[in-house]
């Protein structure tokens, strides 16, 4: 019994340590998105549902994208938007090195974690 439990155990850690790709969650991409904090996009981006006191206008309305850019091309402009405009602004969502002003508290640090890089995909996408 208990062996088949740990084998269990065991097979639940392999699954995880395996990692198939976080599963994204609209919910808390657009809390990350919106948030001054965490996710940042607000200071340059108007987003839906965000007051547009408090949105930045350096970069594109948000409102759209997901109609715009299918997932594949949405991780690439927040993975890698230098790709698309080498003077961009914007930075990498997961680059460490290579940014801009980054701040002492988050030198060597993505802006976002392979968690929250999933959620901001599947909030993105709901923005039709
Ligand atoms: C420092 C400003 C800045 C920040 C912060 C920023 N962006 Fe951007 N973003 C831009 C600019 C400017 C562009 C326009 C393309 C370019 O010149 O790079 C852009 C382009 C985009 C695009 C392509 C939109 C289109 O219609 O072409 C998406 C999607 C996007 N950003 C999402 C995000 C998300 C999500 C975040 C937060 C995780 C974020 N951005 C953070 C400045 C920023």
């Amino acid at each position: 019994m208990t062996g088949l439990l740990a084998l269990a155990l065991a097979g639940a850690l392999q699954t995880g340590a395996a990692g198939a790709a976080p599963v994204g969650d609209a919910a808390r991409g657009a809390q990350i998105v919106a948030s001054r904090s965490t996710g940042l996009c607000v200071l340059c981006h108007p987003v839906p549902g965000v007051q547009s006191v408090q949105a930045g206008t350096l970069g594109p309305d948000l409102a759209g994208v997901g109609a715009r850019f299918d997932r594949a091309a949405l991780r690439q402009r927040l993975v890698d938007p230098a790709r698309f405009n080498p003077q961009t602004i914007m930075p990498s969502a997961t680059r460490t090195e290579g940014q801009q002003r980054v701040a002492a508290s988050r030198q060597g640090r993505p802006l976002l974690d392979a968690q929250q890089l999933e959620d901001v995909l599947a909030y993105l996408e709901t923005l039709r």
